[in-house]
């Protein structure tokens, strides 16, 4: 087995398609709007916008260019790198700790997927109709407490996974990606006018754009750039997958841009809609994990078509979540498969069984184990999603753009990022100056 990957991209529309889809998924519609309202609103919004162009997006680049240069899995990108750089094979230590977060990630993302489904199959059946803000709480908790459900909805997720990504109809989902992407924007614009209609959007935008500083805290900046690489897949050799597919006639910087303006698009849009309907509900913004499920429902319920609408939306979360999910298994069935020649269905099966048994944890996490601390006051998912996205994510980041910043040959890099005059200068000074300090200064204040 070659060392190398043999796939390729159709074409440069269809890396970023796929980037975009990989970088748009709960992340933005679940997790953005909840911790925004968890840390207090426009301070945390700002902070967010500052990591995503001043980290995500030098790393993102960094990070594809790493995939494209290397022509392999993470780990074997990585040791490609090393050599050609004649720089320590320690290197490949991104490669690692980015399979063990991606298996992290998949074992709570398809958890909550799982929920996603299950509010799908809800809305198919009316279960929204004259739904008030109480009774969308009720069902919520409802669906939290009964753990075979949720055991079930969350199997039924890793189980599509593994099929996309076994079954080679990955060409198949790419398709439905470049369907799902516009439906999705086409979705939240419906939402966005529904919003405006509440009357209470300015109050939404004001939460979200008014900087209250005092809101925030430390460890809100930790969460803001964990939710940078979160949101961007960054850190964990996904992207860096995706880029070692990518042709030489793709534009890695122009794919960065779109890819970071689409993920941010798509969270600020889920972030407005659901602020409004919080304000126009009387609810509160920082209910936590449940924010979309108990907010959205309502909207879905005053709304005309309003179970139209609803079916459409979640389907359209579910393909979002599973261009996600499946982005997810690249690094590590991409090492498996070139280092141990482990064929591409074993190989799936491996780590998809690893993630199933994990988001167990998660699923108990919402009842039977809820009130089991695994360290301070965190529970299982709680740590699981700590150490995995504010953690390993941006270690992974900051190892990943100091090895192309100070490391990687200045020919690959100019080659794979070419950038003119000042612009250049401006790249390479924010990828050695500010994002690595950026990172390690809001990690330390953040533990
Ligand atoms: N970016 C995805 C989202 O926002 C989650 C993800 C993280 C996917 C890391 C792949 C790698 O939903």
């Amino acid at each position: 087995m070659s060392k190398l990957s043999a796939q390729s991209w159709s074409s440069q529309t269809m890396f970023i398609l796929a980037a975009i889809g990989s970088a748009v998924g709960l992340g933005n519609i679940w997790r953005f709007p909840y911790i925004v309202g968890e840390n207090g609103g426009g301070a945390f919004v700002l902070v967010y916008l500052l990591c995503i162009f001043f980290i995500g997006l030098p790393i993102l680049w960094s990070e594809i260019a790493l995939g494209r240069a290397g022509k392999a899995n993470p780990v074997n990108a990585m040791l490609n790198l090393a050599q050609e750089a004649k720089a320590s094979k320690g290197w490949a230590v991104i490669g690692f700790s980015g399979i063990i977060a991606s298996i992290l990630i998949l074992s709570f993302y398809s958890a909550i997927a799982g929920l996603i489904v299950a509010y799908f199959v809800k809305s198919l059946s009316g279960d929204f109709a004259n739904l008030s803000p109480s009774m969308a709480e009720g069902m919520f908790s409802g669906l939290l407490s009964d753990a075979g459900s949720m055991v079930f909805w969350h199997s039924l997720v890793i189980f599509l996974t593994l099929g996309i990504v076994a079954g080679g109809v990955k060409a198949g989902l790419e398709k439905a990606i470049s369907i799902m992407m516009p439906g999705l924007f086409v979705i939240l614009l419906v939402l966005l006018v529904y919003a405006a209609s509440t009357g209470y959007f300015s109050a939404s935008f004001s939460y979200m754009f008014y900087p209250d500083f005092s809101a925030l805290s430390w460890s809100g900046v930790l969460i803001a750039l964990g939710q940078a690489f979160f949101s961007l897949s960054l850190g964990l050799g996904a992207m860096m997958a995706y880029g070692s597919y990518v042709g030489r006639g793709a534009s890695l910087i122009k794919s960065g841009l779109w890819i970071v303006g689409m993920d941010t698009l798509i969270a600020i849009m889920a972030g407005l809609v659901i602020f409004s309907i919080v304000f126009a509900n009387g609810m509160a913004p920082n209910q936590g994990v449940g924010l979309l499920f108990q907010t959205l429902p309502v909207a879905f319920a005053q709304m005309p078509f309003g179970e139209v609408f609803a079916s459409l939306f979640f389907a359209f979360v579910i393909l979002a979540a599973l261009s996600s999910t499946i982005s997810l298994l690249e690094p590590g069935v991409g090492w498996l498969g070139q280092t141990f020649g482990l064929g591409r269905k074993a190989s799936v099966w491996f780590l998809g069984g690893i993630a199933w048994i994990l988001g167990l944890g998660t699923v108990l996490s919402f009842n039977l184990w809820a009130e089991f601390k695994l360290v301070g006051e965190l529970n299982f998912f709680g740590f699981v999603e700590f150490v995995a996205t504010n953690v390993l994510l941006p270690l992974g980041g900051l190892l990943i753009g100091i090895f192309t910043a100070w490391v990687l040959p200045k020919a690959i890099r100019e080659r794979e990022l070419p950038v003119a005059g000042w612009a250049n200068a401006l790249f390479l000074f924010t990828l050695r100056f500010i994002t690595p300090f950026a990172i390690l200064w809001v990690f330390i204040g953040g533990l």
